[in-house]
This record gives C-alpha cells, sequence and structure tokens, in this order.
C-alpha cells in the first residue's frame, strides 16, 4: 500500500568549504522531490545536514589553524543562507556534532558490538583521506601492486594506515545484499548504476573497518576511548538518527518517517549508500530506504568541478545574477539526473531567455495584457470548448500522464521536456487563434483563448511549482489560483477538468531576460579604461580571498621580489611572489592576514612559480598598505 508520508534526504555535506554549485544540485534535487510529494498531498519530511568528523576535515580544520569545531561551525551560517536562498524546504538540518546524534550513535555502536556484528581485530592497508575511505588492491584493480593504489573513486594515491580497529562484519552480508537487489531492481535509479554496485558485492565483501585510532576528531568509540568512530559509520547513520533513531520519545517520529522514500547521492558515494548502508540496516534489524536517487556530476568544460582547479561554481553569485528559481529551473531542465552534465553561464542564458522569458513569461504577459486591454478582469470556462481549445486539453493530458511517469522514474529533466513541449503547444494555440484580433468582433470567442491559456498555465504553474516555487506562485496569483495545501493538486490535474474560473491581474514580468554576460566579451586585444562600467558577473570572476602570511623570504637575485607563503585555509598553503621589498620588512608581513587574487593563471618568475596576487594600496605618503579586513574573517573566505 503507497505511504501517505514522504521521507527524502540529502548527502550531508563535509564542512570544509562553503557549498558550491554540486552541492546545490543534490539539495535541490531532494527538495523538488519533497515539494512534489506534498503537491500530491503527502506529508513530506526533507533532510539535509553537514558531515562534520573525520580526517579530511581534521586535516582542513588544521591547516586553517582551527580548532575542528570552530573550523566547522565557521561554515554552517553559510549552508544555510545558500539553502534560503534557494528556497530549500528543508525539515531538519542535522550536524553530526549534534549531541543526539553523537548519543544516537553511539548506542548503535554498543548493540552491533552486543550482537556480534563488530569485532576488534588489526588492520593494515590503504587509505584515501580525501573520499575517507578503505581501498583494499582489488578495488584498485588486479594489477600487482608496487607502493600505494590508486583510489579507484578520486583517483588519488593512498597511504597505508596500519592499526587495530573494529570490524564490521560486511562479508556476512554477500549474499544478503545481493538477493536484496534481485528483488528490489528499483532500488538503485538509475538502473545502470545497480550493475557496477552489483558486480563489486559479486566479487567478495571484505569485513570493514569502521574504527579509527590515528585521528580523534569523530564520536568516540563507547568502552575504548582509544577509537572513534569510522566517518562513514558516524554520516551514513544520520539518516535515522535525524528522526529519532534510539531517542527516548521519539519512537512514534521514527516510526513514522523510516524506511527513507529516497537518499538523493552523487554517483561519487554510491558504494556506501548501496553496500554498506543497507548491511548497517540489516545487522541493526531495520527495513532498508526504498530507493537512491544517483544523479552524475556537474562538470565546468568537462572537468569536475573542485577547489584545486578553481572552477568552483558559487550558488550565491548566480543567485544574485540570474535569481534562485531561474537557476534552479536550469539545473532541473538541463543536466539529465543519470549523466553528467556541463554547466555553463552562456546556456543559463539561453535556457531563461529561451523557456522562462520566451515561452512561458511571455505567454503569461500577453494573455493578461490583452485581457486587461479588453476590460476582461474574470474568465470563466464557456459551457462548450471549441475543437482546438479541446485539443489543446487532450494535448495537456498527456503531457501530465508523461510528466507524472517520469516524475516517478525521478527523471525530473524528462518530466520538464514534456512540458516545454506542451508550452509550445499553447504557443500555437494562442497564436492561431489571434485574440488580439478577434478581441472586439467576437468577445465570447476572445475570452474563450483567454480562458483555454489561463487552464493551460494553471496545469503549467502548478507543476513546475516543486521547481520554481516563488515564480509559479506569483504566475498562479496573477491568474487567480491558488494552491491547496495538503491536498492533491496532481490528482486534480490528472483528472483533467477544465471548468476555472481566472481574476486576471497583470504585474511586472514574470522573467527578465538576462543580459548576455559570457558572449558579448570586448575582443581579448582591447582593454578597457579603467574608468569602464563593469557587470557583477566580470567582478564574479575574480576570486578574492583572505589569507595569512606566514613565510616571507627575498627571491634571490632580485631587488623587488618577496616569496610568501600564504595560508588559505581550506584551500591550503600558497606561494606567491610579491613587489613589495622595498615597502616591508619580512617581519611587517609575517603573520598578517591579507587579500589575495586567486584565481589568476600561475605565471613564472626568475625561475618561481607565483600562485595568485597580493593586494594593496598606496596611502597618501606614497608608501604601500596591506589590504586586511575584520579578525573574525578565516582564512580561504572569499571576498565578494
Ligand atoms: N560527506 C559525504 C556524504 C555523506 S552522506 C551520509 C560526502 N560529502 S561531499 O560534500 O563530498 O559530497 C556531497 C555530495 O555532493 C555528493 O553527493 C557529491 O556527489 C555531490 N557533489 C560534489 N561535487 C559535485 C559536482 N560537481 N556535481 C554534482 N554533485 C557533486 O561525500
Amino acid at each position: 500500500m503507497e505511504r501517505d508520508t514522504f521521507y527524502v534526504t540529502t548527502p550531508i555535506y563535509y564542512v570544509t568549504a562553503r557549498p558550491h554549485l554540486g552541492s546545490l544540485y543534490s539539495t535541490l534535487l531532494a527538495d523538488i522531490l519533497a515539494r512534489w510529494q506534498r503537491l500530491r498531498g503527502k506529508e513530506t519530511f526533507m533532510l539535509t545536514g553537514t558531515d562534520e568528523h573525520g580526517q579530511k576535515v581534521a586535516q582542513a580544520a588544521q591547516e586553517a589553524g582551527k580548532h575542528p569545531k570552530i573550523f566547522v561551525d565557521s561554515f554552517i551560517d553559510a549552508y544555510k543562507r545558500t539553502w534560503r536562498e534557494y528556497a530549500i524546504d528543508y525539515n531538519r538540518f542535522i550536524r553530526t556534532t549534534d549531541p543526539n546524534h553523537v548519543a544516537a550513535v553511539q548506542h548503535w555502536l554498543r548493540q552491533m558490538v552486543a550482537k556480534d556484528e563488530i569485532y576488534k581485530d588489526a588492520y593494515t592497508g590503504w587509505y584515501c583521506t580525501p573520499c575517507e575511505t578503505f581501498v583494499t588492491e582489488k578495488d584498485a584493480g588486479d594489477v600487482v601492486l608496487e607502493g600505494p593504489p590508486a583510489c579507484p573513486s578520486c583517483g588519488r594515491a593512498t597511504h597505508k594506515i596500519s592499526e587495530e580497529c573494529y570490524f564490521f562484519r560486511l562479508s556476512a552480508y554477500q549474499d544478503k545484499l545481493l538477493a536484496w537487489y534481485k528483488e528490489h531492481p528499483d532500488f538503485i535509479l538509475p538502473r545502470e548504476r545497480a550493475h557496477e554496485v552489483i558486480n563489486f558485492v559479486k566479487a567478495g565483501l571484505k569485513d570493514l573497518c569502521i574504527s579509527r585510532t590515528a585521528i580523534d576528531w569523530g564520536i568516540p568509540f563507547p568502552g575504548d576511548k582509544k577509537h572513534i568512530a569510522y566517518v562513514w559509520a558516524d554520516a551514513l547513520n544520520n539518516y535515522i538518527t535525524a528522526i529519532g533513531y534510539a531517542q527516548k520519545g521519539k519512537e512514534q517520529e521514527f516510526k513514522k518517517w523510516w524506511p527513507a522514500d529516497v537518499h538523493v547521492l552523487g554517483k561519487d558515494i554510491v558504494r556506501f549508500h548501496a553496500i554498506y548502508w543497507p548491511a548497517f540496516l540489516m545487522a541493526t534489524d531495520l527495513p532498508l530506504p526504498h530507493q537512491l536517487l544517483v544523479h552524475g556530476w556537474i562538470k565546468i568544460n568537462q572537468q569536475k568541478m573542485s577547489k584545486s582547479l578553481g572552477n568552483v561554481v558559487d550558488p550565491d553569485v548566480l543567485q544574485e545574477n540570474y535569481g534562485a528559481d531561474q537557476v534552479r529551473f536550469y539545473l532541473a531542465r538541463h543536466m539529465a539526473v543519470n549523466h553528467d552534465g556541463d554547466f555553463s553561464t552562456a546556456d543559463l542564458e539561453r535556457t531563461i531567455t529561451a523557456d522562462l522569458a520566451n515561452s512561458i513569461g511571455n505567454l503569461l504577459n500577453r494573455t493578461l495584457t490583452l485581457a486587461e486591454q479588453h476590460g476582461l478582469r474574470e474568465v470563466a470556462s464557456p459551457p462548450a470548448w471549441a475543437n482546438a481549445a479541446l485539443e489543446l486539453r487532450d494535448a495537456g493530458a498527456t503531457m501530465v500522464e508523461e510528466f507524472v511517469a517520469h516524475m516517478a522514474e525521478l527523471h525530473i529533466h524528462l518530466a520538464l521536456a514534456s512540458l516545454m513541449k506542451f508550452v509550445a503547444q499553447v504557443n500555437a494555440y494562442f497564436h492561431a487563434a489571434q485574440p488580439w484580433k478577434i478581441a472586439k468582433s467576437d468577445a465570447k470567442a476572445f475570452a474563450e483563448v483567454i480562458a483555454a491559456t489561463c487552464e493551460s498555465l494553471r496545469m503549467v504553474g502548478l507543476l513546475l511549482t516543486p521547481i520554481m516555487p516563488t515564480k509559479m506562485q506569483e504566475l498562479l496569483g496573477s491568474i487567480g489560483v491558488r494552491l491547496k495545501e495538503g491536498h492533491n493538486t496532481i490528482g486534480e490535474l490528472e483528472a483533467n477538468v477544465w471548468n476555472h474560473t481566472f481574476v486576471l491581474k497583470r504585474g511586472k514580468p514574470l522573467f527578465e531576460k538576462p543580459e548576455k554576460t559570457t558572449e558579448s566579451a570586448a575582443p581579448a586585444t582591447a582593454q578597457p579604461p579603467s574608468s569602464e562600467q563593469i557587470k557583477i558577473d566580470d567582478f564574479a570572476k575574480v576570486e578574492l580571498r583572505v589569507g595569512t602570511i606566514q613565510e616571507c623570504e627575498p627571491v634571490p637575485k632580485s631587488d623587488k621580489l618577496y616569496k610568501l607563503q600564504v595560508n588559505l585555509g581550506p584551500l591550503g598553503m600558497r606561494q606567491v611572489l610579491s613587489g613589495i621589498q622595498k615597502y616591508f620588512a619580512p617581519d611587517d608581513l609575517i603573520g598578517k592576514q591579507a587579500v589575495f587574487v586567486c584565481n589568476l593563471k600561475p605565471r613564472k618568475m626568475l625561475g618561481l612559480e607565483s600562485q595568485g596576487m597580493l593586494l594593496v594600496s598606496e596611502d597618501a605618503d606614497g608608501k604601500l598598505q596591506l589590504i586586511t579586513v575584520g579578525a573574525s574573517v578565516p582564512d580561504g573566505e572569499r571576498i565578494r
């Protein structure tokens, strides 16, 4: 029987930096699914949060010279702000440092030890810190290896660890997992991802080391102070601890939401969710989640976004330039959930112009303007629709059917493709009917065209609400349609009854066409004069960050250049050359925070590479001064 609740989760993000477009994508997919189920009248719970323990976070904190808790705390507001800007309607933001999560994970570990699902032994093997994962030689391939194997997820070199460890009896779950995948062919979506997982499990599972002694930033292992919980054993459990697992008085809440309907995750973390997590749950005697929605990566020029490549897209800047709903629509329409997709601002601008401004916005605007010009403030459906309107209504019914079917498969981009095809049909109907010509001569026919267009816009507006919640509320408001909470709006749309009365109110255009920013750049040779105005986009391209100068020494054979070692927090250390010897002694600079341009192409000077540029200004006496910031700004923080 279909449940009337829906529980969806995002991965919890490692807090070593502010959220980027990739983090937004995972979160947005979960938000869209939650909003979609709400539109079907279901009570929903959406969970997101941050993964705050483990070696990766500890290392980043150390590089920033901060205690890990202070370090992770410094990013939480940025996450919450970005999610707010993008209207992410989550029910809980869990942090793995939350005391109730910590206590519940410890309870889980105690229970696992008591059930003999976990035992203590010695471990020697390879570990990938960026992925926080143990790498067996089998994972790395069949070659006989000398030296550290590369991590199969990220390709980076692993390092050897040798320590006493608590092992989870993962090997005991091989057959049970294979049986589960077989009985639940929709467990992993898209289905092609399931093959990788099944092959991996078939090749044999080893017991999994789920504690660490090399670091102390994590959940203490109950009864054994030397150990902390392995970060994935800690993090995966967030999906149950957030809704009350092992917490007094929360039994009903837990029963209400668990098992999750959908875990959204990127393709890089499938193994943890499709193998470890189900095995943990089986060992805990808890039901398994219904589905994993595995999405591809957002790439920039075919490359994965990463801090080290300096190609990370900032969702806050996109929101400021284009609007949150526009970016939400673009990501949902343009990125095929099951594939990697390339992001570009030119493409984003094209989508906003073509789909939103020209197709949807313009249709709404023309309808409302015409109605207003001819004194039509309220329009009801006629007793009988003409053939052209009936055809449009049928096309609408087909579109809703397709949309619902695609959403059931979690193929959001295909659902939107069907919807945009219908929008084109509505536009074609509107143009063919020429309401501007018949307004005076045939008021009845004119009113029918306006009514049929409003019926179509109502369908479009309701279906797009999960994608563009704010803009679609505006659209629906301008034709007098109100979204009913807790009501099965989708069921109503499937019934396809066109009998509504629309109260029309023209406002400002729904979508502005973006000014072209990417393709209008001046020829490379033409340098703009310093007083020329630039667009915010141009400024956003410059990555200014705060860093602390940790070392400073003159460059041999130069009377101008200093070689600086700069701590940029989560970005690590960078070498920056600066021609300021004349103005500062090394001691004037060491330990000082200053502002650096961080995305300049590295440049060689006197055989040394400069990986950034120090900013200075001149005071009234002609002396150079560092550009400084307030005391509370962490190293690596972006200046915008
Ligand atoms: N902390 C773990 C998840 C634990 S869940 C119990 C983690 N964190 S992460 O911050 O590295 O990644 C979180 C999610 O962001 C993953 O689903 C990952 O795939 C997604 N993305 C990170 N970069 C991405 C892109 N460039 N494109 C799309 N999503 C990608 O893994």
